[in-house]
């Protein structure tokens, strides 16, 4: 069973109220307003289901409160729905059987597509390299264009792009995938047996979610610290140990949906995890070349040269380049590389020629694309936040370092229901829900910035208009809802 200590659970319950409870003038008795906390880290992902609360006896020593306020606290929890209990075991936290959500209302054909975070082509560049690979096809015509692991000449770009950030690789450690998304489920398919744990960060991008559910495997949601945009490794630890995870799926590179970057003392730290808990990490670095604020750290893999820990790298050039490519791949150890092929056969038999073949010619010359995108990016995220700031000034949102999208905190636990509402102000969104497990992030909106300024304006009008009519802001929003996906 996964238990979160006294010590944890006051660190990240925060500043909760504390003159309220000791005894000002709040308007909430303190048992309710420590409720209302911890409540608030179950609806949020922080507190993953199924974890033990502390006792109450030492909860009440880290809050500096009485056992009775922990006893009441723990009483409004589990009367709603927050809270089981098994008699002679610990409490563990659930969500309540909820309503119904909304159903989603039709969208006009106008709308601002908010539920994708990827951009159009860079136009000129993509259909110059179209038109260069087109003049070196006919080389490839003698051949029956069957390269399971890729063409030679793609692969041995990609292991180049490793060489150049510090990792030496070989173009055998190189499989050329459709796609990071196709690169992870063989990935999967090798490594997570039925049943098998797999730890990822929570939230995460939510078709990794769905992938691991797919083999069988249990995601197991290791909360990220949104407050110091970070990763808590401490706790990555703990539930490597609490559950003997044989697998862990992290995004470190500009996370999909936070836009957080694990720096490099985290990434040495995470390796050693590994190691030491003999857990190999599935590192996916879609997002790597979309550094907006700092340089990307080099690669986890770099950090794992001589330490015991298996590192199996995904990336893609979906983000950075063309998400139309559907060009991805996988580096690992050749033999792992060599496992992945025998799978891959029964599932496709290789990527299109002519698209890796515009993949190398774009990594050969990389400065062609990515300042230009990132400029792009930048100026996006700017009008996005600006915009937020002006017709929604009491959503948070404090934007990562990088990636395509914003994570916003919403004063109330909405979010299923603005995605379902959304549609009929002109804009399609995933609601938070969709990024983590059983319900969590109700308070949180993934908002990308990958349309264009104008979109991005009459996107947040339509979503502060579908606020408004939920009654947000005007402290009377609906309960909470668990999630279920938004169509
Ligand atoms: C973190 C992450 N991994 C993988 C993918 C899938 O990428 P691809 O288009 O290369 O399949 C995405 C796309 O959104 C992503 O954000």
């Amino acid at each position: 069973m996964r238990v979160i200590g006294a010590a944890t659970l006051a660190r990240d319950l925060g500043r909760w109220q504390p003159d309220e409870v000791r005894g000002s003038a709040g308007r909430r008795p303190g048992y309710r307003a420590l409720a209302d906390g911890i409540r608030l880290l179950i609806a949020d992902g922080r507190i993953p289901l199924g974890t033990a609360l502390p006792s109450e006896r030492d909860l009440a020593v880290a809050l500096e409160l009485s056992r009775t306020t922990i006893t009441s606290a723990y009483t409004v929890l589990r009367e709603g729905g927050y809270l089981a209990s098994r008699q002679g075991s610990r409490s563990t936290v659930t969500l309540p059987d909820s309503a119904a959500p909304p159903r989603p209302t039709a969208a006009p054909s106008t709308a601002v597509d908010l539920t994708c975070a990827a951009m159009s082509a860079p136009a000129d560049r993509i259909r110059d390299a179209y038109a260069d690979a087109l003049r070196e096809l006919p080389s490839y015509l003698h051949t029956a264009g069957l390269e399971s692991l890729g063409l030679p000449v793609l692969r041995e770009a990609v292991a180049q792009r490793y060489r150049d950030r510090g990792v030496p690789t070989t173009a055998d450690q190189i499989m050329i995938t459709t796609g990071a998304q196709q690169a992870l489920v063989l990935v999967l398919a090798l490594l997570a047996a039925p049943g098998e744990r797999v730890l990822i960060d929570h939230p995460t991008y939510t078709n990794a979610i769905e992938a691991i559910k797919r083999t069988g495997a249990r995601p197991i949601p290791v909360p990220l610290r949104l407050e110091s945009k970070g990763w808590d490794l401490g706790a990555l630890r703990s539930a490597a140990r609490q559950t003997a995870a044989k697998l862990a799926y992290v995004v470190p590179d500009f996370h999909n949906p936070t836009g957080f970057c694990l720096d490099e003392g985290g990434r040495a730290e995470l390796v050693r995890i590994a190691g030491d808990t003999r857990m190999t990490l599935v590192v996916d670095e879609t997002m790597t070349d979309l550094g907006l604020d700092a340089p990307t750290p080099p690669p986890v893999a770099r950090f794992a040269a001589g330490a015991r820990a298996d590192v199996v790298t995904i990336g893609s050039m979906s983000k950075a380049y063309w998400s139309g490519l559907r060009i991805g791949w996988i580096r690992a150890d050749v033999s792992t590389v060599n496992a992945v092929l025998a799978i891959r056969s029964a599932i496709d038999l290789g990527s299109a020629v002519l698209e890796q073949v515009v993949a190398a010619e774009l990594l050969a010359d990389p400065d062609s694309v990515l300042p230009a995108r990132r400029e792009r990016l930048r100026h996006q995220r700017a009008v996005l936040v600006d915009a937020l700031a002006e017709e929604l000034p009491e959503w948070r949102c404090d934007p990562g370092p990088g990636g395509m999208a914003l994570w916003v905190q919403l004063p109330e636990p909405l979010s299923t229901a603005i995605a379902a509402t959304a549609p009929a102000h002109g804009v399609l969104l995933a609601a938070g829900p969709r990024f983590g497990l059983e319900g969590a992030f109700e308070r949180y909106l993934r908002l990308p910035y990958a349309v264009a300024p104008d979109s991005l304006r009459s996107a947040v009008t339509g979503i502060a208009a579908a606020y408004r009519a939920l009654g947000g802001g005007a402290g009377h929003a609906a309960e909470l809802r668990t999630g279920v996906p938004v169509v």
